[in-house]
């Protein structure tokens, strides 16, 4: 059809198809994924990464690969959905990562915000721009966007941790720029055990001792650090004594769950996860999230509520 006969079509089915040449696309058309529903669906599933398995798979990468082939020894937690072959849910990817005593990972920055949960270390230590600091079990580290960041590993035992990352936010954005250090590790310019970038484990204790449990039991006692320096990521630590249940709520924010101390069981959307030291537990989108305590429990979450807030699109619904 000409390209100026646009407006001599006969039909609506001539119409369809003629703008459908111009890359015009009818809002009346159905299509296999409408542009507006009722609610949230995500497309990707509450998910449980264990980590007895997650460790062992670390311990056969730091056999067989090394960070001189690895920048980062790492395994990704991928949602099981068609199609999707890194993000852990829509906004937001973690991985679980390893470091042997005396390896070295270079130093590189990326757009993407990231931040650290210590797992398991004596000896690690990270720089963040130019400040080197520790990395002990139970520390949370941010890597803001475009922070030089390496690490390494002075103790005699391997080290673990888990990596959260923006990285799914930052591809549907596109701002992505990644860039390896010229020198390799980045020169230290202060050791510092105070760097605005960690969150020491004595201080997420004395921080949760002083916190009161929330009002209607669906957080108990819970902090927000402080993640200025990196607004798509919010980090909340929750301390759960034996016996606590949390009233069931949902929310539009996508969160990840990590336990850093104890057991027990939650239920997401429509499973039900047995959880201990090192899982992870993903909850998608509006998905209903209660939690029950076995043994006293330290988890850290991470999610896009801030992100939503400030687009004002985060909603919340109690269930009980
Ligand atoms: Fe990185």
């Amino acid at each position: 059809m000409p390209l100026d006969a646009l407006d001599k079509v006969q039909t609506l089915d001539d119409l369809t198809s003629a703008a459908a040449e111009r890359n015009l696309t009818p809002g009346w058309i159905k299509r296999s994924t409408p542009l507006l529903w009722r609610e949230p669906r995500s497309v990707f599933v509450p998910h449980q990464w264990t980590w007895h398995e997650a460790k062992a798979g670390l311990d056969s990468a730091a056999r067989l690969i090394g960070t001189d082939l690895a920048e980062r020894r790492n395994l990704v937690m991928r949602n099981p959905v068609d199609g999707n072959d890194f993000a852990t849910l829509r906004t937001l990817v973690c991985a679980y990562q390893t470091i042997l005593p005396g390896e070295v990972a270079s130093s590189h920055r990326h757009a993407p915000h990231a931040f650290r949960v210590i797992l398991d270390s004596h000896g690690a230590w990270s720089i963040v721009d130019g400040e080197k600091h520790p990395m002990e079990t139970g520390d949370v580290v941010l890597t803001p966007g475009w922070s030089w960041h390496g690490h390494g590993h002075d103790g005699t035992a391997q080290a673990y941790w888990f990596d959260g990352l923006d990285v799914p936010l930052t591809h549907l954005l596109e701002p992505m720029f990644f860039e390896e250090h010229p020198a390799g590790l980045e020169p230290v310019k202060a050791v510092t055990p105070d760097s605005p970038f960690r969150f020491t484990w004595a201080a997420t204790q004395k921080a949760l001792d002083a916190a009161r449990p929330d009002n209607e039991g669906h957080f108990g006692h819970r902090i927000v650090l402080d993640t200025q320096t990196m607004p798509t990521i919010t980090i909340h630590m929750q301390r759960w004594d034996s016996g606590f249940r949390s009233k069931p709520y949902r929310s539009t924010a996508n969160q990840i769950f990590i336990v850093l101390q104890g057991t027990g069981t939650s239920k997401v959307g429509d499973k039900t996860f047995n959880w201990s030291f090192g899982d992870t537990i993903a909850a998608p989108c509006w998905s209903a999230i209660e939690h029950q305590v076995s043994e006293d429990a330290v988890l850290v979450s991470m999610s896009d509520e801030a992100l939503q807030r400030f687009g004002r699109m985060w909603r919340f619904e109690a269930l009980d």
